[in-house]
């Protein structure tokens, strides 16, 4: 963490953003007491976890252990780093950051992610204007009036249109002076072979794509015409990723969270017919599958159940294929609807309309049948159709991590087709140990963090870590105990190096009041030391001066009976000659002797 950011602007930030508007925006939160719970977005889970505290402005996961205050919790969901998080939220709350003191490497980093959202919100206002223009716009303009796009609509999602011209978006960042590391980084402008940059984008209608707190992250263009590639999107930047990116997300999350649901889609197009049709809880995907990323956003963010709108070619039903697991592991429910032959959802809502849709989707069957019934409708039941059917079910079934479900979609296919249960059990094992021993990586998505990991040197009994961890949340929430602790040089018999670390600064900095937790999380240079903090301070458990004094006994008991054992190391330490070592336990000796 760099830390060339006055303190007071960090605590002004940070005392002018809301951790829970922060991630409520990002996580469904539900009011229980005085903290917010939901579920964690850092790991996969299916009850809440996730807590929230807006008394001490921090999060942590009881799950996987993740914690910290707002910056860290942006860091670890954006994938950014700490100044971006600071410059983020300066930003958004009106807050001016000084850049004078900065180096020139600083101010560049510091804004880079900025500058790029500035500039793709530019751009879409050139698309825009460029769409309204009279005579350059004319195409386009007529070809979303033949396919029945209202102005509301256009408007709304802020399509546009990148001109029939090679240079005109790189005439257009010349004019308002972008220098040209920054505009190439948007992805809309491509090096020549030889030298200078042409537009990616010519004559298509454009589609910006915005996150969920309304930033311009990338674009997508459709042609006009039959030619080919129908549709480009940009290439992924800093600011966007595209197994992390939803079409349409910024606007289909309210209505999301208030009935419970979202549509999935492939197309733009489908996007907004829908929201057209009045399904404004409707997100696509870029021109990429559907990635456990989405999946988990979504399940964390939105809804608890999906509808699918997969198209009803072979393509779709991969796809169906693939998803499968992916919903099932974030326990999200997901149903499938299945549009006519020929349909997807944009031409069948202009075509049938609202409420024919409606009865379709109340029609959905669960994802898993409806895979079973199309391998059925596919192949038949001969004695060929159902090995078949078989073997394209192994794969989803065994990736399904919960052996409830998982049983009882196989008892459905055997009573369905005929076959015994433990004959597709038997198959369905042997896939999954198959798969992996192929797959030894882990399901993509945030690795879950695990306990601080200490060198085998300073290895710790979990009773002593437990100790420890115990006396360290006393020293955060009880600062009555501090000169005790200090008296009784508690500290250096700690054996944990970060706690130690922790413990030091909470002797020189007590927490009082919720703005001395925030001062803290300032000094604490590694997110791994906010999650610590975190997870300790979110309990609210009391303290007194004789419970204390009971644990610090306990404690300090303890450590005197490991003596005899410091007394063994001092000797190995002399032997060795290791004068480093030597000295640290000899203090550790003398810190003992003090005690007693
Ligand atoms: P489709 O080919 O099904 O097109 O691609 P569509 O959405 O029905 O488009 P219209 O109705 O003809 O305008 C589905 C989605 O796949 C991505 C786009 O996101 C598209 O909306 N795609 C498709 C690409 O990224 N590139 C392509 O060349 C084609
Ligand atoms: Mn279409």
């Amino acid at each position: 963490m760099a830390i060339y950011i006055p303190e007071e602007k960090l605590l002004e930030i940070r005392s002018a953003a809301n951790i829970s508007d922060i991630i409520s925006e990002r996580v469904v939160l539900k009011k229980t007491g005085k903290d917010l719970v939901g579920l964690c977005p850092f790991h996969s889970e299916k009850t809440p976890s996730f807590s929230v505290s807006p008394v001490k402005q921090i999060f942590h996961c009881f799950g996987c252990g993740a914690g910290g205050d707002v910056f860290s919790f942006l860091m670890k969901h954006d994938g950014i780093g700490f100044s971006d998080a600071v410059s983020s939220l300066a930003r958004r709350y009106g807050i001016d950051l000084p850049t004078g003191d900065m180096t020139p490497g600083q101010k560049k980093n510091i804004s880079e992610r900025q500058q790029l959202f500035d500039l793709n919100k530019q751009v879409l206002s050139f698309f825009v204007s460029r769409l309204a223009s009279r005579v350059e716009g004319e195409k386009a303009r007529a070809y979303l009036k033949k396919r029945g796009f209202s102005q509301e609509i256009i408007k709304a999602f802020g399509l546009g249109f990148a001109p029939d011209e090679w240079d005109s978006l790189v005439r257009f960042f010349q004019k308002i002076n972008v220098p040209q590391s920054i505009a190439e980084k948007t992805g809309l402008i491509v090096p020549r072979k030889n030298q200078g940059f042409y537009d990616r984008f010519r004559n298509r209608i454009m589609f910006p794509i915005f996150d969920v707190t309304h930033q311009v992250i990338g674009f997508g263009g459709r042609v006009l015409d039959d030619s080919k590639p129908k549709y480009l999107n940009s290439p992924e930047t800093i600011i966007y990723n595209k197994s992390k990116s939803l079409f349409g997300a910024q606007a289909a999350r309210n209505k999301a969270r208030e009935t419970g649901c979202v549509y999935i889609v492939e197309g733009y197009f489908d996007l907004l017919a829908m929201h057209q049709h009045g399904i404004t809880n409707t997100v696509a995907t870029l021109g990429t599958a559907l990635t456990a990323e989405h999946v988990r956003l979504l399940r964390r963010g939105f809804a608890q159940k999906a509808f699918l709108l997969f198209d009803s070619d072979e393509a779709g039903l991969k796809a169906a294929q693939r998803s499968v697991s992916l919903f099932m592991n974030e326990a999200m429910d997901a149903v499938v609807i299945v549009l006519p032959k020929g349909y997807d959802p944009d031409s069948y809502m202009f075509e049938f309309g609202r409420p024919a849709f409606e009865t379709l989707s109340e029609k959905a069957a669960g994802m898993v049948e409806f895979l079973i019934e199309s391998a059925i409708s596919v192949n038949g039941l001969s004695m060929e159709g159902k090995v078949r059917i078989i073997s394209e079910l192994t794969g989803p079934l065994s990736e399904i991590n919960d052996h409830v479900a998982r049983s009882i979609y196989i008892q459905y296919l055997s009573e369905r087709i005929g076959v015994d249960e433990s004959a597709i059990s038997e198959k369905i094992q042997a896939e999954g140990k198959r798969a992996a021993y192929h797959q030894p990586v882990a399901q993509s998505g945030h690795p879950c963090e695990t306990e601080p990991q200490t060198d085998g040197e300073n290895a710790i009994s979990p009773e002593m870590n437990r100790l420890e961890k115990h006396i360290m949340t006393m020293m955060l929430k009880f600062p009555g105990i501090l000169p005790e602790i200090k008296k009784r040089r508690v500290l250096e018999f700690f054996s944990d190096k970060q706690l130690i670390a922790i413990g030091a600064l909470l002797l020189e900095h007590p927490v009082v009041t919720q703005e001395d937790l925030s001062g803290l999380m300032n000094r604490l240079a590694s997110p791994d030391d906010q999650r610590i903090i975190a997870s300790l301070a979110i309990c609210d458990d009391c303290w007194d001066y004789e419970t204390g004094d009971k644990l610090l006994c306990q404690f300090l008991n303890s450590r005197q009976r490991r003596q005899g054992s410091l007394l063994n190391q001092i000797k190995a330490a002399e032997k060795n000659n290791d004068d480093t070592l030597l000295f640290e336990l000899l203090r550790k000796k003398q810190a003992q002797r003090a005690n007693r």
